[in-house]
């Protein structure tokens, strides 16, 4: 199948999408609040409407679903899985760690898998069995094979003040067990940074599909592995995720065996 033409529509509606998002970074937000620390601005629905917008010209009969309630669900075989901006409390602070991510799935298998990092200009790209790329040039995950030596990233639910079930249990057994751990705050980003072999290993929970559909993908094209904590298939619809090269993958289950999943 031509997947190209998926893959030039969602890189040009997150084009539009992340320059508006560049040219409003020291703009008054509007922020209101999904829950105690989830934030979502004026921007974030921003950004979903062009992207929206942008593909549905070109793909009209296409379903699409975003992060931000925008939706079209007719029972097409093509779903679009957008996040207008993943790491809006990065976005929200000036902290320049935040992505625009955009896959496309037909009955359930991940097509194509963009995510743009309009600060660094750096866009990752999948295409199903047909590798991934950074700007276009081939990508591949690490090689370090032992845990002790990997360099991790995670990131913490929103209900994190009110649940158990809230990742500081993994946080601290990871914490000794490896290099280093980094908390970036893009789900999305956390993948592509597995995928391109910038970090070693990258596990989360209550995940949605927008936060992991187009990583995962990008994660897997790169010679990556992508389960959940139990070591089963990952599909978009899966909330925890476990992504790495693959070769600290069962050292990383071991681990979270040790903490609740
Ligand atoms: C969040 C980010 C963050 C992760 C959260 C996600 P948002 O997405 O990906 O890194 O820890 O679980 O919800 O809300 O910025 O789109
Ligand atoms: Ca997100
Ligand atoms: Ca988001």
């Amino acid at each position: 199948m031509d997947l190209d033409k998926y893959l030039k529509a969602a890189e040009r509606a997150a084009k539009k999408a992340g320059l508006m998002l560049i040219q409003n970074i020291r703009s008054n937000r509007e922020i209101s609040f999904k829950g105690e620390v989830n934030l979502v601005t004026n921007f974030d629905k921003q950004s979903q409407e062009i992207i929206h917008d942008s593909l549905l010209s070109v793909f009209p009969d296409h379903d699409i679903i975003s992060e931000e309630g925008l939706k079209k669900e007719e029972g097409s075989d093509f779903k679009w899985i957008v996040d207008p901006i993943d790491g809006t409390t990065n976005y929200v602070h000036g902290f320049p760690v935040f992505c625009i991510s955009i896959a496309v799935e037909r009955e359930g298998e991940t097509l194509v898998g963009i995510v743009l990092d309009p600060v660094r200009d750096e866009l990752f790209t999948a295409k199903r069995g047909e590798g991934a790329c950074l700007n276009k040039k081939k990508i591949h995950v690490s090689d370090i094979d032992e845990l002790d030596k990997s360099l991790l990233t995670t990131g913490f639910p929103y209900d994190i003040r009110e649940s158990e079930l809230n990742n500081l249990d993994h946080f601290s057994n990871f914490a000794v067990r490896c290099q280093a751990i980094r908390r970036c705050g893009s789900a999305a980003l956390d993948l592509c940074y597995v995928a391109c072999g910038r970090a070693d290993g990258f596990w989360e929970m209550k995940l949605s599909p927008w936060d992991t559909a187009a990583g995962a993908l990008i994660v897997k094209e790169a010679g990556g592995c992508v389960t959940d904590f139990h070591n089963q298939r990952f599909h978009s619809g899966k909330k925890q995720v476990l992504a790495s090269n693959g070769k600290i993958h069962k050292q990383m289950l071991e681990v979270l065996k040790l903490g609740k999943i």
